[in-house]
């Protein structure tokens, strides 16, 4: 969603920021802009420059000497009022001497225009955010400091802020609630952001602020104060990461390149948590003894959009292999139904970002009522991952595209051990175990199999990519990845695709069925398989047009389709090899139709309000 970069020093801050900008596009936006600190106090002494469209659009409209070696930049992704130049962020308070940048959403906005207004100050903008401006420049408080932490005290919400005031022209005061806030330090100069991604080329030396902290950010270093401005006294630490790892590379997009990395992914996954001797895994960030895994009769998996499919998965894992009840549930509504928390269930959060606002609050709900959380999580340090009890990192290295892909089979991978652990302290013999393990080991050559054949896939996404509408269906342990496939299309192809539970086509869908519609099935080589290939038939019998993803083996039984075959594994890791071919056809039906294949429209990467 939003993104937010800062930059105090001795260098031009504007193309530092824009620069900023350009790495922080993936996360989703519609509109860009920044604010320099001019030399001299003047009233002209912070100039912004902003406007909708794309952060090149930005840089081409800047004037003529937008010069100044302190200044801050966002990109916004509308909430409050549409996506226009007044809009845009930074926002400033009526004299402009102070500028803010915002990510997050302010909850008590209304109330707060509406004093200001009787207070008779003239709102320009319909956000949320420009009731801060107003806020800290109000104040009366001697510091900038005090002026930020006076507006916060009055405003509800989430935020993640940065704030330049033409009185205080050697800082930067940023502030987080809920919206991450990163610091970066460099040589006698300094940097914020809201996100790695937009610093990892100046330095990889971080301090990531905690909800309710602020900093004071100068040339010279930082500061980190509680609200009420006492001091937290955080140091920055190195980040183990590399800063390529950030590019796209020879790839037209980071989709592509992120699809390919997963065999490397996986492998990075399950370096050193497979047992073989045992049969058994190896999770010690989750802080668990066995007999706290013994202890455990459900096991409840949260998570958003593909993470919560992909949970889905896991659950299937888990009653499969450590016959434990488990189910997947939306984040997003969890909190909403006052849900009964259990002391002897496991609560499993999963998400990439470890930012998404609707896990986290659900985390913090099951925490409040005392509940257990560990985190499936790819970015280390993340709010969510903090927020758990104990956790297994993903492995997968930056994830740039907003589809998420190589993050998802670690998910998946992240699942398969776990329900191996808890299977391994229940019923689960070591000979299962032990072939469940030999499999996961093979795993990664398999991914890379199956992603061979992308030129296969590609022809077949360029039909499918003309029809205005398609189906994709499976069932029980299939069911999720045509859910994930149906996600997967519609995220970056624009075209409605829908999922439906093979079994339950005719109770209404069937309805649809015409040469206009093309269904891609699910048909794994498994009990269900002879129900399945009848499920064709019917839908060939309409002249629905049909792709299935299955295995060499399967007799499709005369049916006319285009097969997608991906090689076998253990069945219960099924679901994730036939997932690829999916991420493969949304992907060239994206290519062949000409999207924007990294920034699909009005989505975000990291989705940090509710
Ligand atoms: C995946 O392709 C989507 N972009 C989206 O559904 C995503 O999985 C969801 O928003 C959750 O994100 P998270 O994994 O960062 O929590």
């Amino acid at each position: 969603m939003c993104g937010i970069v800062g930059y105090i020093g001795a260098q031009q801050a504007p193309p530092i920021l824009l620069e900023g900008l350009g790495r922080l596009e993936h996360r989703g936006y519609d509109s860009a802009g920044l604010v320099v600190r001019a030399d001299g106090r003047g009233p002209r002494a912070l100039r912004v420059a902003k406007r909708a469209g794309r952060v090149r659009d930005l840089a081409a409209a800047l004037p003529k000497r937008f010069a100044g070696t302190a200044g801050i930049g966002h990109t916004r992704w509308a909430t409050h009022g549409p996506a226009n130049d007044v809009n845009a962020h930074p926002h400033t308070d009526a004299d402009q001497r102070v500028a803010v940048v915002h990510n997050g959403i302010i909850d008590n906005a209304a109330a707060l225009r509406e004093r200001l207004a009787a207070d008779g100050v003239e709102l320009v903008s319909d956000t949320d955010t420009e009731v801060v401006a107003h806020l800290v420049g109000r104040s009366q408080a001697d510091t900038l400091e005090g002026k930020v932490s006076e507006a916060l005290s009055v405003i509800d919400g989430t935020w993640g802020l940065a704030v330049l005031h033409a009185d205080f022209p050697d800082r930067i005061v940023v502030a987080r609630n809920g919206s991450p806030l990163i610091v970066g330090v460099g040589d006698k100069e300094m940097y914020v952001a809201s996100d790695l991604a937009a610093l990892v080329r100046h330095t990889t030396t971080v301090a990531m602020l905690d909800d309710g902290e602020l900093a004071t950010v100068t040339a010279g270093g930082f500061t980190t104060l509680r609200h009420d401005l006492t001091a937290t006294a955080k140091a920055a630490t190195p980040v183990d990461v590399d800063p390529d790892s950030y590019e796209a590379g020879v790839h037209a997009s980071y989709m592509h390149k992120e699809m390919l990395e997963q065999p490397a992914a996986a492998e990075r996954m399950l370096r050193g948590r497979l047992d073989e001797r045992f049969g058994a895994t190896h999770l010690g960030g989750l802080n668990m003894e066995p007999r706290e895994f013994r202890a455990i009769r459900r096991v409840k998996i949260l998570g958003c959009g593909s993470a919560y499919y992909v949970g889905q998965m896991g659950a299937g894992l888990i009653e499969d292999l450590a016959r434990v009840p488990a189910d997947a549930e939306a984040a997003s509504e969890f909190r909403y139904r006052n849900p009964i928390i259990e002391p002897d269930t496991l609560y499993v959060a999963v998400s990439q970002s470890g930012e998404t606002i609707d896990t986290l609050l659900a985390v913090q709900e099951i925490r409040r009522k005392g509940g257990r959380v560990i985190g499936l999580v790819n970015v280390v340090g993340s709010a969510i991952a903090r927020e758990c009890d104990g956790g297994i990192y993903l492995h997968a290295g930056p994830e740039v595209a907003v589809a998420s892909t190589k993050a998802l089979t670690n998910m998946f991978l992240g699942f398969a051990l776990l329900a191996v652990q808890l299977g391994r302290v229940r019923d689960l013999s070591i000979a299962d175990g032990t072939r469940l393990v030999t499999a996961m080991a093979a795993l990664p050559g398999l991914v890379g199999q199956v992603l061979a054949k992308e030129e296969q896939y590609a022809a077949v996404a360029r039909t499918l990519a003309e029809a205005p509408s398609l189906f994709f269906i499976g069932r029980v342990r299939g069911f999720p990845v045509a859910r994930e496939g149906a996600q997967k299309f519609k995220e970056i192809s624009y075209r409605h695709a829908e999922a439906y539970q093979t079994s339950e086509l005719k109770h209404g869908p069937l309805a649809l069925i015409d040469p206009a519609l093309p269904t891609v099935a699910v048909v794994p080589a498994d009990d269900l398989t002879e129900r399945n290939v009848g499920a064709l038939h019917e839908i060939a019998a309409r002249r629905g047009p049909l792709v299935v993803v299955t295995h060499e083996d399967v007799d499709l039984g005369g049916v006319e389709a285009v097969r997608l075959d991906v090689p076998r594994s253990e069945p219960e890791l099924d679901p994730i090899l036939m997932t690829l071919p999916l991420q493969l056809l949304a992907y060239h039906a994206a290519l062949h139709l000409g999207h924007d294949i990294d920034k699909p429209r009005n989505l975000a990467k990291s989705v940090t309000v509710e």
